[in-house]
This record gives C-alpha cells, structure tokens and sequence, in this order.
C-alpha cells in the first residue's frame, strides 16, 4: 500500500488533498458526507479582521468550464473564527490552515499574530483575491508588494506560512520567489483567474461585480503551467490548484511539482469528489509500483 502522506513546512498531513479556501466554509456542511479526516487539509474560507458582508449579488455565475466568483470575502471576521468554528473544526483530525486577508499591511500582521496564538496548523497568506478593491490582488501583483506584504507578515507569524499567489501577474515563479525570499515556508497557486461574462439578453455583465475569479477546470491548464515553472524557481514546496477535478488531474499536477494539492470548485459540482480522487491517487501509486506519494512531485519527464 502506498504511503500517502506528506509534510509541507514542517506540518505532517495525512495525505496531500486540501480543501481550497472558499469552497469548504469552515468545514461543516462537507462533515455530513465523510469523516473530514479523510482530507488531508481544510484551508479555510478567507477571513478578516472585521466580519464582511462581500459583494451585492450576483456574485457567482456558472460557465460551461468554471465558475466565475465576485464573493468578495464574504466571512465572519476572525474573532467569530477563533470563538465559533476553529475548535469544532481542529477537533475532526485535519490539518486546519486558515486563509487570511486584510485591507492594509496591519490588518494582515495583527490577524497572523492572533493566529499564531491559537490551534491553527498553517496560515495561507491570501494575496490574491480579485475581487475586493482594497486589501486583495493589490498586494500580490508585484514583485516587491509580494515580497514586502510577505516580510511584515513573517515577522508576526510563529506558524508556518504559505502565501497564496495571483496568476493576474506577468510571471507568477517571480512573484513566488519574492515570497521565498521574505521568509514564506510554501506558496500556493493559483488563486482565480480574472474573467467576465455578459448576458445577451439583458446585456449586462453576470456579475453585479462586472467581473470575477474563474476557477474549476477551464484554468487547470494554466494552473498546471504555473505550477510547473514555479517549482523551477523556488526551493519551497508548491501547493497547486486551480481547477483539478479528477485523480487523473491530481496525478498531473503533482508531476508538475506539487508537493501537495488543494481541491476547490469540484467540491461544488460532486461533494464526494475528494474522496474519488483520492482512491484514484492511491490506485495509480499502487500499479506503478510507487510506494509514496511524495514521489510523483517534479516527475514530469523531459521530451
Ligand atoms: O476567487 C476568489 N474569491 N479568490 C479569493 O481569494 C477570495 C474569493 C472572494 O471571496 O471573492
């Protein structure tokens, strides 16, 4: 039987399927399916300091490939996190990253020191969101934000830190490599792809937002890309998403040069979906005759 754990940073996980943040909540509705012990990880949905509303309505739109976010960072505020959700959740046996994301410079460091003082495992700094005007992708898109928002942060957080990369950048391993340098222990990627739908009939953007994030398997692609030249830049572990649906993609995207893999919109289309690509991970490894799952990280064969 082939082993399937992993350790990012220094935190052991059970095996390398997270939940992407946003689209596991804070774990609850996914209890009613499994045991969330069978995921590896739950990244939490984005939280700040104050609790948000998000966007007006209508913030998500299906396309045939994706689906298109404006949600807007939608979340209870860490303090309800911390009080409500985070000891029910640290008590189902996964590892528990909380995604955060802040207005400005402060709001994240005073959010990282918070956390450091809980039962959190791992915090994913959320860098990239493409749908807020201040405290999203803007720190994220440069270089020397990215390098910059990663330092301040470093400095306040005592848990490992895994910064959560845009791929609405010119080219993503820099910006991975400016948060290697500023003392991030993981980078994730990638976040939403910015996009927009129009509606024919009332010749309106879907959206109330005009546009949003396009995640599921239209950007697997991209996401593979990224990965893969990512994990050529920096020394750090990679955590891919974006868009993996099957044990196939899975399989792909840790060949890339994922260390590990977060799952995200297929939560939403088949909530057994993790379960599914898990025993198709553990299937391949077992007729490969690859006894851990570490193993298929970079195993991507030169032509
Ligand atoms: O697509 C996204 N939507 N990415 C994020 O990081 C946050 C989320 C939102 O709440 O808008």
């Amino acid at each position: 039987m082939a082993d399937m754990r992993v350790n990012i940073a220094g935190v052991p996980f059970a095996n390398p399927l997270i939940g992407a943040s946003g689209t596991v909540g804070f774990g609850r509705e996914y209890a009613q399916f499994y045991p969330l012990s069978v995921l590896g990880g739950i990244s939490c949905k984005g939280i700040t300091l104050e609790e948000r509303p998000g966007n007006p309505p209508p913030r998500i739109a299906e396309t045939p490939s994706g689906i298109l976010n404006s949600v807007g960072l939608q979340n209870p505020g860490v303090e309800h996190f911390l009080r409500e959700d985070l000891p029910w959740l640290k008590q189902q046996g996964t590892v528990v990253i909380a995604n955060i994301a802040g207005r400005t410079p402060e709001d994240y460091c005073d959010m990282a020191e918070r956390l450091s003082d809980s039962i959190v495992d791992m915090i994913e700094l959320n860098i990239s969101c493409p749908n807020v005007k201040a405290g999203g992708v803007q720190f994220g898109v440069t270089c020397e934000g990215v390098e910059n928002i990663t330092a301040q942060v470093r400095k306040h957080c005592k848990k490992p830190l895994m910064v959560k990369l845009s791929p609405n950048v010119a080219d993503i391993s820099e910006n991975a490599a400016a948060a290697e340098a500023a003392g991030a222990d993981a980078v994730s990627l990638i976040n939403t792809l910015t996009g927009m739908r129009i509606d024919i009939r009332t010749r309106r953007p879907v959206l109330h937002n005009n546009t949003g994030g396009l995640s599921g398997p239209a950007v697997f692609p991209v996401a593979v890309r990224m990965v893969w030249q990512t994990a050529h830049r920096v020394k750090i572990p990679v955590v891919g998403l974006g868009g993996i649906s099957c044990w196939q993609d899975a399989v792909e995207m840790m060949l890339a040069g994922a260390s590990a893999f977060q799952v995200g919109t297929a939560f939403f289309t088949d909530p057994y979906a993790p379960v599914k690509i898990l025993k198709g991970l553990e299937e391949y490894l077992n007729n490969h005759s690859i006894a851990n799952v570490t193993e298929l990280t970079g195993g991507v064969r030169p032509w």
